[in-house]
C-alpha cells in the first residue's frame, strides 16, 4: 500500500469510526396505500421491532425508508419484519479534489460558455457538497426575478448564516448533518459552520462553476484580467450541504440532501463526490439518483481521481452522467534556474507580484524537509507533502514544489501566499538532488504569466478515474469528459490570517471541477429543451462530444501522451453549442432502468432497494444489456463458443429531435479486431420526435490475444447533425 492511500485509510477509519452502532440505511417495501405518511411508517416499524434507535432521517423520496443509528442485534431484530427488505451500513463519500484547498487564480471560462440562456431563469441546479459562501460576487443576483414558481426549497438559517443570505440567484441553501455527528462527533465550529456556510470552499467552487453569475474583473492583482462565470450564468442554485471541511460526506446525510433536492424540485443535480466502484443497490448516490431521474431531474456526478489506475470510477450507474476531466487551453508557466545553469519548466499561480516583477533572482536555494532557516531563499516543497506550510512569516521568497511517486502525473499550478511553481517529479528529482549535493546551491524563478491557446488541448487529466467498467462491463463510463483542470471560481472568503488568506477566487483540479461544467451545460439545454428526459440531456451531450483537440488531432491522455480511449474520455470533451442541436436522441424511461436491472440479474430484493417499488422481471421477457439505449457501446467478449458466430447483436432505438432528415451511418473500426455492421444502414425521419431502430452486429476475432481492447464509433449523419457513438471491446484476460 502507497503511504498516500494508507493516510487516506486512516483518515477514512477517523472520520467513518464504527461505534456498536452504526448508521444504517433501512430499506423498506412501499408503503401501503392505506398509510399516508411515511414519517409515522418508519415509526411504526421502530415500535414493533422495540428498538430505542435514533431515527436520523424518514425519507420520502430518495428511498423508501430510513436512516438510524442501529446496534447489530437491531439490525437482526428488523430484518425479521417482513416490510423490511434490506438494512445496509451506511459508506462515507469523499470530495473528488485533488489537492489541498490552498490555490488561488484568475482567468476567463468563457469559451465554453456560449448560447443564448435567457429562458435558463427557470432551471435550478442543486449542489450537494460543503455549502457556500453567500457574500461572492458569484452569488449575485441583480437583474433576477423571483424564483420560479415551481421551487419549493428554503434557505435554513445556521451559525452565520440567516434566511436574508439567499437571493434570486441562490435561491436555497439546507444543511444535513445528523449522520456525520452521529457517526465522527459534534460538527468542529472552530473548523465549520454548522449551517450551509461553506468553509473548506469546495462547495462554493463547485456551485459558481455550475451556474455562478458572471463576475467580471475576477482577476487577482493585474495578473490576466479576465470573466469568471458558471456555465449557466442565468439558472438558480440550491445548495445541500452534506460535507464538510474534512472533505467526507455520510452516506445518510447525502441520501437526506437528495431527499430534500427533489421534493424543492431542483432540475438538475450536481454531486462532486463518491467512493469506488459500489454495487448499485450499496450505493447511496445510485439510488438517490435513480429516484430523482425518474422526477426529471438531471443528475451528474464526478468520475473520481484515481486515474490513471484503471477500472478506477465511481458514479457508474446507468442513470447517471459520469464526469471525467480534462485540461483547458490555458497554462501558467514559469521556469526554475538552477545555479548549474539547468533550467525546469513548470507552472505557477502567482500571488501578490505583478507582470512588471516577474522574477526572483538567483538566491540560495534549500530543501524544505531539512528545515533551517528559510528567509531570503526560496525553498524546495515536495508536492505531496504540500501541507508542510511554508508561510510568509519563514521570509522565504518562493517555493519550487516538485512532484513526488505520490503525485501522479499532473503538474498542477499551485497558488500559494508565496510566489511558487509545481514541477513534474522527473525535474522534482533532478532539483532535489541539486539542492541534496551541491554545497551552495542557488535558484531563479521566472513567471511567464497566463498562457491561452495552449496545444493540444484538452488533454485527459492524468488522474481523472477510467474504465473499463467492472460493476456493468457492457455500459461505457466515464460518458465523457468536462474542464477539470486549473479551474478558476469562487471560493470562500474569509479570514485575516495572511496564510489563510482567501480572496474569494481560487483554482482548483479535480473530476469534481468538470462535474459542475457538465451540470451548469446540462442546464442550459433542459432551458433550451424543458421536455427533455434526463437520458436525452445526456444524450445530447455525449453524441455531439469531440473527441479531437484544437491541433484536430485525437484528445491526448496525459498520463501517457498517446491518445486517449473512450475507457479514458467516453464520448470525448464535452462541445456544448452542438449539443443543442444534436438531430436524434438515445432516450431511456424508468422502465428500461428497471430493466436493465432485471437484464443485470439483481434480485427482486436488490431491485426493490433500488427502485423503491415492487417490481417484478418478467420471465417471459428477454432482458438484454445490450438493448438498453445508452448513446454508447461497450462490449465485453465473453465465451467465444457461445452465440455461435462470434457475433454480438446490439439493438438501439433513436428518436429524431431535429425533425425530417435521412441519416446514413458510418462506422470506425479495427478490422483486424472486429467488424461491425449496422441493419438498417440508412434512416428515414419524416417529422419531428419520430423513433426508428437499427442493429449493431459486432463480429469479432476470437484469436485477439486476452487482455486486449479494441475501440471504434458508430455515426449517423444527415448532412447537418453528426450523431457519434464510442465503440469500446474487451477480450477477456
Ligand atoms: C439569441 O439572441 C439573439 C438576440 O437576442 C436572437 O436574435 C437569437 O434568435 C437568439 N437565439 C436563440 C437560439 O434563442
Ligand atoms: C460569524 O459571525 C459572527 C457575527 O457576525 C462573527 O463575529 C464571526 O467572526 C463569524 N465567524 C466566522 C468564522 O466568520
Ligand atoms: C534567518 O536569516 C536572516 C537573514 O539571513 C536573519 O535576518 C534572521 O534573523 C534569521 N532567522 C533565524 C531564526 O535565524
Ligand atoms: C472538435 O474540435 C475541433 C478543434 O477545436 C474543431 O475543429 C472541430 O470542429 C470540433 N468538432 C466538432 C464536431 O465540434
Ligand atoms: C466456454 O464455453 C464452453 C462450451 O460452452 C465451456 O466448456 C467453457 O467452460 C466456457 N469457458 C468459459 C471461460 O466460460
Ligand atoms: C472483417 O472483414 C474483412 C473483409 O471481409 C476480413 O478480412 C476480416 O477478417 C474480418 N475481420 C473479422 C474480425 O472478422
Ligand atoms: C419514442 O420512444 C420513446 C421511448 O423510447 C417513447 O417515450 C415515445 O413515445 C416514442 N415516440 C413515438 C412517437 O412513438
Amino acid at each position: 500500500m502507497s503511504f498516500s492511500s494508507a493516510i487516506y485509510l486512516l483518515l477514512l477509519m477517523f472520520m467513518c469510526a464504527s461505534s456498536e452502532r452504526v448508521t444504517n440505511i433501512v430499506h423498506m417495501a412501499p408503503m401501503p396505500s392505506v398509510m399516508e405518511d411515511k414519517h409515522t411508517y418508519h415509526e411504526l416499524l421502530i415500535r414493533k421491532a422495540s428498538i430505542s434507535a435514533e431515527l436520523l432521517y424518514s425519507y420520502k423520496h430518495a428511498v423508501e425508508g430510513f436512516a438510524a443509528r442501529l446496534t447489530p442485534d437491531e439490525v437482526e431484530s428488523l430484518l425479521l419484519h417482513p416490510e423490511v427488505v434490506a438494512v445496509v451500513p451506511e459508506i462515507c463519500y469523499k470530495l473528488q479534489t485533488t489537492r489541498s484547498p490552498f490555490f488561488l487564480g484568475l482567468d476567463d471560462q468563457r469559451e465554453y460558455f456560449t448560447s443564448n440562456c435567457s429562458s435558463s431563469d427557470d432551471v435550478i441546479v442543486g449542489v450537494i457538497d460543503t455549502g457556500v459562501w453567500p457574500e461572492s460576487e458569484s452569488f449575485n443576483d441583480k437583474g433576477f426575478g423571483p424564483a420560479p414558481r415551481s421551487w419549493k426549497g428554503e434557505c435554513e438559517e445556521g451559525t452565520n448564516f440567516t434566511a436574508s443570505l439567499c437571493n434570486q440567484k441562490l435561491i436555497g441553501a439546507r444543511y444535513l448533518y445528523k449522520g456525520f455527528e452521529a457517526e465522527n462527533f459534534p460538527i468542529d465550529e472552530t473548523q465549520d459552520f454548522k449551517s450551509p456556510r461553506d468553509s473548506n470552499g469546495h462547495g462554493t467552487h463547485t456551485s459558481s462553476t455550475a451556474a455562478g453569475t458572471a463576475v467580471k474583473e475576477a482577476s487577482f492583482l493585474g495578473y490576466a484580467p479576465g470573466v469568471a462565470s458558471g456555465m449557466a450564468p442565468r439558472a438558480r442554485i440550491a445548495i445541500y450541504k452534506a460535507c464538510w471541511y474534512s472533505g467526507y460526506c455520510m452516506g445518510s446525510d447525502i441520501l437526506a440532501a437528495m431527499d430534500k433536492a427533489i421534493e424543492d424540485k431542483v432540475n438538475v443535480l450536481s454531486i462532486s463526490l463518491g467512493l469506488g466502484m459500489l454495487k448499485y443497490d450499496k450505493d447511496s448516490i445510485a439510488i438517490g439518483a435513480l429516484a430523482a431521474v425518474e422526477r426529471g431531474i438531471f443528475v451528474s456526478a464526478s468520475a473520481g481521481n484515481d486515474g490513471p489506475s484503471k477500472s478506477s470510477l465511481v458514479n457508474v450507474a446507468p442513470w447517471i452522467t459520469t464526469v471525467g476531466a480534462g485540461t483547458v487551453d490555458r497554462d501558467f508557466p514559469a521556469m526554475a534556474i538552477l545555479g548549474n545553469g539547468r533550467s525546469f519548466a513548470g507552472f505557477s499561480m502567482l500571488f501578490k507580484r505583478r507582470r512588471s516583477d516577474l522574477t526572483i533572482n538567483q538566491v540560495p536555494l534549500v530543501y524544505a524537509p531539512l528545515g533551517g532557516n528559510f528567509s531570503g531563499k526560496i525553498v524546495v516543497v515536495d508536492m505531496g507533502r504540500a501541507n508542510l506550510v511554508v508561510d510568509t512569516k519563514s521570509g522565504a521568497l518562493g517555493i519550487i514544489y516538485a512532484n513526488t511517486a505520490l503525485d501522479g502525473i499532473e503538474v498542477i499550478a499551485r497558488y500559494d501566499v508565496l510566489p511558487s511553481l509545481a514541477v513534474d517529479k522527473q525535474s522534482g528529482d533532478e532539483i532535489r538532488d541539486y539542492v541534496l549535493k551541491e554545497s551552495n546551491p542557488t535558484a531563479m524563478i521566472t513567471f511567464e504569466g497566463t498562457v491561452i491557446n495552449v496545444k493540444p488541448s484538452p488533454v485527459v487529466a492524468g488522474f481523472s478515474s477510467r474504465g473499463p467498467n467492472t460493476i456493468t462491463p457492457e455500459i461505457l463510463k466515464p460518458d465523457l469528459i468536462a474542464p477539470g483542470v486549473n479551474i478558476i471560481a469562487a471560493w470562500t472568503g474569509s479570514g485575516s490570517n495572511p496564510d489563510l488568506f482567501r480572496p474569494g477566487f481560487s483554482i482548483q483540479s479535480g473530476t469534481s471541477m468538470a462535474c459542475p461544467h457538465l451540470s451548469g451545460l446540462a442546464a442550459l439545454l433542459k432551458a433550451a429543451n424543458p421536455k427533455w428526459s434526463p437520458a436525452a440531456l445526456r444524450s445530447a451531450l455525449m453524441t455531439t462530444a469531440n473527441g479531437s483537440g484544437n491541433d484536430g488531432k485525437p484528445i491526448l491522455d496525459s498520463a501517457n501522451r498517446k491518445p486517449s480511449t473512450p475507457f479514458v474520455h467516453g464520448a470525448g470533451h464535452v462541445s456544448p453549442v452542438s449539443a443543442l442541436t444534436p438531430g436524434l436522441i438515445y432516450d431511456l424511461t424508468t422502465e428500461d432502468y428497471l430493466g436493465f436491472l432485471c437484464a443485470s440479474d439483481y434480485t427482486s430484493s436488490q431491485i426493490k432497494i433500488i427502485a423503491r417499488r415492487d417490481f417484478t422481471c418478467d420471465p417471459k421477457k428477454d432482458y438484454r444489456i445490450a438493448d438498453f439505449n445508452y448513446p454508447s457501446f461497450a462490449v465485453r467478449i465473453h465465451n467465444h463458443s457461445r452465440g455461435g458466430d462470434g457475433a454480438y447483436r446490439y439493438t438501439r432505438i433513436v428518436t429524431s429531435v431535429g425533425g425530417a432528415g435521412t441519416y446514413t451511418v458510418k462506422v470506425v473500426s479495427d478490422k483486424k479486431a472486429v467488424n461491425i455492421s449496422v441493419e438498417p444502414e440508412v434512416l428515414e425521419f419524416k417529422q419531428v420526435n419520430e423513433n426508428k431502430s437499427y442493429t449493431v452486429t459486432f463480429t469479432v476475432n476470437p484469436s485477439m490475444p486476452s487482455g486486449t481492447n479494441s475501440f471504434g464509433g458508430i455515426e449517423w449523419s444527415d448532412g447537418r447533425h453528426v450523431v457519434r457513438s464510442p465503440v469500446a471491446l474487451s477480450w477477456p484476460k
